[in-house]
């Protein structure tokens, strides 16, 4: 098998030695399965306004608006799959001995992948939450925004992810700080690395001597000090770095 230049010898190295690799995923990953990414030319953000849809004050404002943009989102992940990205993602989790994986996003499309350890840290779309009681729905209500779907307490029903200007789930923060502090390889794929407290991982990783590498299209507030940058679509760099494990592995 041909040896794959895109990958450093230490970065293949630590793939060999980390007990612990961690891979930190952001809206660039489903990119290439037809999920639009927040921020860039055609980002979300560009289009409409954070402020009128993902926060709370938005929700109790207009709900409906809000279950609008959100049935929208929903209505596009039943169209579209998981991409080799994802796929090779899986791949590193079977292959590694020990492999955690970290999104921001709420699509759910590591998991549909089948990605086993998947920490969420901005919730996920498909679920919902009583905007009253904190109640969680694990199976997605399809609605068309006419009729808000309501809790058994009577609350409102929205969407359980994360909004501007709330608080991530503690555990779930926790989980993924006690990551970040304890591997040795670090991977931030697909993420602008603009949203705090995600964009803080990688430097926790890096302060406990974690090799840090970027894949992703374009340049990020991390570029510039990282071990390794790897420029390109993550569902055509993640792939290729699946084959060089099987190398490793064979040689
Ligand atoms: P962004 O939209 O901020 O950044 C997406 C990144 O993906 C950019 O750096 C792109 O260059 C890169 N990218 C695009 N296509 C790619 C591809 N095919 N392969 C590799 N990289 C690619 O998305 P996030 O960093 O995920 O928060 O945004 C963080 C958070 O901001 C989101 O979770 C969301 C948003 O507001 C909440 O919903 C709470």
């Amino acid at each position: 098998m041909k040896k794959n230049t895109l990958f450093s010898e230490q970065l293949i190295q630590r793939l060999k030695e980390a007990h612990l690799v961690v891979a930190l995923t952001g809206a660039g990953v489903s990119a290439e399965s037809g999920v639009p990414t927040f921020r860039g030319a055609d980002g979300l953000w560009k289009q409409f306004r954070a402020e009128e849809l993902a926060t709370p004050q938005a929700f109790v404002k207009n709900p409906q608006l809000v279950w609008e943009w959100y049935n929208y989102r929903r209505n596009l992940l039943k169209k579209i799959d998981p991409n080799p990205g994802h796929y090779a993602l899986v791949e590193l989790e079977k292959a590694l001995a020990s492999f955690h994986l970290i999104t921001q996003n709420v699509d759910g499309l590591h998991t549909r992948a089948g990605s086993g350890k998947v920490v969420e840290l901005h919730g996920n779309i498909l679920r919902n939450k009583c905007f009253n009681c904190q109640k969680i729905y694990f199976e997605p209500e399809y609605n068309d925004s006419s009729t808000l779907p309501k809790c058994s307490c009577g609350g409102l029903l929205r969407p359980n992810v994360v909004w501007f200007g709330e608080m991530l789930d503690q555990e779930i923060l926790d989980r993924a700080y006690r990551l970040s502090e304890e591997c040795q390889l670090f991977f931030s794929i697909g993420t602008s690395s603009l949203v705090y407290p995600a964009a803080e991982l990688p430097y926790i990783a890096k302060r406990n001597k974690a090799y840090i590498v970027e894949i992703n299209l374009e340049k990020t507030e991390i570029s510039g000090w990282v071990n390794e940058r790897i420029a390109g679509k993550s569902g055509e760099i993640l792939p290729q770095l699946v084959e060089s494990l099987k190398c490793i592995r064979m040689n």
